[in-house]
């Protein structure tokens, strides 16, 4: 391309934007919405790609090789014999599902070495989309600004269950509307999932999750964070529940995998399912969210985990039974840290009040509706409000429903009541099946005495945190710990088989049991008032905020120069960047590439992070990395500059010519605001390498099975 051209075109553009360039804070692109100068962008960044290579309905694109894996995270087709890659912790679950302890794949790895041996996951899904169209128009028919908030709300609903059943779809396909820019846009989704998903391959723990959580969101990294599964389907191709007859689904679109290798500053794009970010907050918002609410969460894990810590160290069956379960809790507690550090760091908050002083000047300048100009005031009335009932809300799930089990089991006891209360017989019965899905794991992996720690913990903070106007009917005296001594040995919420005998009898004998059960009653009356209290008072000031926010979204879109991209919801995006290092504090920099030789530095004989495979360390010795690495260095990470957040994970690294270089899995610490206040300056996505992924399945595994059936360019 003429590139004398770009310049005054860029110069002008830049003109214009440059105090607006915060609203452009999203780097998440809906693939069929991929503008012209987008294209451009990406080219002049070194892609050979064309919007149509990225996308296309109507013929075989990127977009057809990349799925939803499991509901939360993304995957890509590797195979014309739908072979899939994605991240070992987002197969996790599956892997620990199929160990014994003789047969323990989350600890020696796992692969199959023939399509028989591929082992089936109930319930485990994959998600393709087909086709993306815009149907604002179509939800939006009617509704007015000032409508009643019910009433708008129900109309919007009433439109998309129209469109649900008239867009036009095949029989083994659904569609889904969902809201972009908070209610501005709708868009409808031609999806298709697959039920017979099949586990594949897996590294031992000591390599696919590496560091585990003292590397988590950490760089430099060193993780082989991949898993192998396989889509099965019926014998016409389409999705079918699991049976042995179904057949390896034939995927007309996979990747290609480039074993070329890569460098710092080369392009490259993250397809995939990013979960929720939140880039249009106004700055009051954010500041509520570091000073106020991450501040609470992370003290309520904080000291969980130090319960959990603390008796994982001194018990291997604990540690083995525990290491999922802190994992998870530990994931948004570090990471909670690291945005409220990032958020202060990097000033979001000044540079987001400068831009709302930017804003009203636009409206001005603009002539643009009075009423934006009262939007600031009224966010902070709003957020002034939702303060303890947002406080109240976090202390309430994080305690009753996300840190202890014997808790969770009340809350689900209390809905399953309520059920009763309120559908009747029928109601209960038709979900007590549910109800027992739900309550039977909360009693694996379990530990009573080490449950009863992190429930006095959880409890003594409620009392002394929880606002008191949300602690109604419950003395701030009760003493907790000898409240717990009587609970765990007394209650039927912490004896298996009773609690589950119980939801087998009528509902009147149920209620009748539950309601004779001290713990039960006493945690009653905590989660009344959240139904009753907490939640009203929270959701009705949420939805007047969503509305606010929706209001600033459009004004947002009006002023700017070009439309800003939407946040994050779970939908399909693709966003794009360079293999490139940051500098995480003054006179710091790091290099984008980590390699083998760092797993070895790391290396500690017999921890739990940080052991390392015997094969593995043979491997490094002998330098054996053709023809994966012919440098004498085996590369494992990479890190870039892509705009990811959670469900990104398991998503294809493609480079500028459409060929698989990496698996996304994670984000560096000094970036982790990027949910709030993306930072192209620190913010960086991690992935793991794919060469290092091929070496291991090949070297390491010499599972030639696989290696055969994937297409490697070199
Ligand atoms: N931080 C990554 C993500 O948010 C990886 C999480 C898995 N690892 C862990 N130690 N929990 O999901
Ligand atoms: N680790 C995340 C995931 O599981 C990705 C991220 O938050 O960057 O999706």
């Amino acid at each position: 391309m003429n590139k004398t051209s770009k310049y005054p075109l860029f110069f002008v553009l830049f003109i214009f934007t440059f105090k607006l360039v915060l609203a452009q804070n999203s780097r998440m692109i809906i693939p069929s919405e991929i503008s012209m100068n987008l294209e451009k962008e990406m080219q002049e960044m070194g892609s050979e790609l064309s919007a149509d290579d990225i996308y296309n309905p109507n013929m075989l694109s990127i977009n057809d090789a990349v799925i939803q894996f499991n509901g939360g995270c993304t995957g890509e087709i590797v195979s014309p014999k739908g072979l899939i890659f994605t991240n070992h912790h987002c197969g996790y679950g599956a892997i620990q599902s199929h160990s014994t302890f003789e047969n323990n794949y989350v600890k020696n790895g796992f692969w199959a070495n023939s399509f028989e041996e591929e082992l089936p996951n109930p319930g485990m899904y994959v998600t393709f989309v087909r086709k993306i169209q815009e149907v604002t128009n179509e939800v939006l028919n009617g509704v007015k600004d000032n409508m009643d908030e019910n009433i708008r709300k129900s109309l919007i609903q009433k439109n998309i269950n129209k469109l649900l059943q008239t867009i036009p779809k095949e029989e083994w396909q659904d569609i889904e509307i969902k809201a972009f820019y908070d209610g501005n846009k709708y868009y409808a989704f031609t999806v298709e999932n697959y039920k017979d998903i099949r586990l594949v391959g897996a590294p031992p723990a000591s390599i696919g999750k590496f560091g585990a959580d003292t590397d988590n969101w950490m760089w430099p990294r060193h993780t082989g964070d991949f898993s192998i599964f396989r889509i099965y389907a019926d014998k016409n191709n389409h999705p079918a529940e699991y049976s042995p007859e179904n057949v390896p689904y034939q995927a007309d679109k996979y990747f290609k995998i480039s074993i070329k290798g890569i460098k710092a500053g080369d392009f490259f794009l993250i397809y995939g399912f990013p979960g929720r970010t939140q880039e249009y907050l106004p700055a009051l918002a954010v500041q509520q969210k570091v000073e106020v609410i991450n501040p609470a969460r992370i003290e309520i894990r904080e000291r969980v985990l130090n319960v959990m810590d603390k008796w994982m160290k001194n018990n291997d069956t604990i540690k083995l039974q525990y290491t999922a379960k802190y994992a998870r809790i530990a994931n948004y507690w570090k990471k909670w840290i690291g945005e409220t550090q990032g958020i202060k760091k990097t000033g979001a908050v000044e540079k987001k009040k400068a831009f709302e002083k930017e804003f009203i000047q636009q409206i001005k300048t603009q002539n643009l509706d009075k009423s934006y100009l009262l939007i600031f005031d009224q966010f902070r009335n709003l957020y002034d409000q939702i303060k303890d009932p947002e406080l109240a809300r976090n202390y309430f799930i994080e305690t009753f429903y996300l840190n202890n089990d014997f808790l969770k089991r009340a809350l689900y006891v209390y809905q399953l009541e309520k059920l009763y209360e309120v559908e009747g017989k029928n109601a209960y019965k038709k979900n007590k099946e549910k109800f027992k899905s739900y309550i039977t794991p909360t009693f694996s992996n379990y530990n009573s005495a080490l449950d009863k720690k992190t429930f006095i913990t959880l409890l003594e903070l409620y009392q002394n945190k929880m606002p008191v106007k949300y602690m109604e009917g419950i003395s701030k005296d009760i003493n907790i710990k000898k409240l717990a001594n009587d609970f765990y040995s007394n209650s039927i919420l912490n004896n298996k088989t009773q609690l589950i005998k119980l939801l087998e009898k009528n509902p009147k004998k149920f209620i009748k049991t539950i309601e004779n059960d001290n713990a039960y009653v006493f945690l009653k009356k905590f989660i009344d008032n959240y139904y009753n209290k907490i939640s009203p008072d929270y959701y009705s000031l949420r939805d007047k905020i969503n509305r606010l926010q929706k209001k600033y979204m459009e004004a947002i879109i009006k002023i700017s120069p070009t439309l800003p991209y939407p946040d994050a919801n779970g939908t399909l995006r693709f966003s794009y960047g360079v293999v490139k290092g940051y500098e995480p504090r003054d006179a710091v920099y790091y290099y984008p590439i980590s390699h083998l030789k760092g797993v070895m530095e790391k290396y500690v004989p017999g921890d739990y992070e940080f052991d390392v495979p015997k094969k593995l360390i043979d491997l490094f010795k002998k330098k054996d990395f053709a023809p994966y690495s012919k440098t004498g260095q085996m590369p494992v990470n990479f890190l870039g500059s892509a705009h990811t957040t959670g469900g990104n994970s398991g998503s294809p690294a493609i480079n500028k010519e459409g060929e698989l270089i990496g698996i996304n899995f994670d984000r560096v610490w000094e970036g982790t605001m990027s949910d709030l206040y993306y930072d192209q300056k620190i913010s960086r996505n991690i992935m793991v390498d794919i060469r290092y992924v091929l070496f291991i399945i090949d070297k390491f595994a010499n599972n030639k099975r696989l290696i055969k059936e994937l297409n490697i360019i070199k």
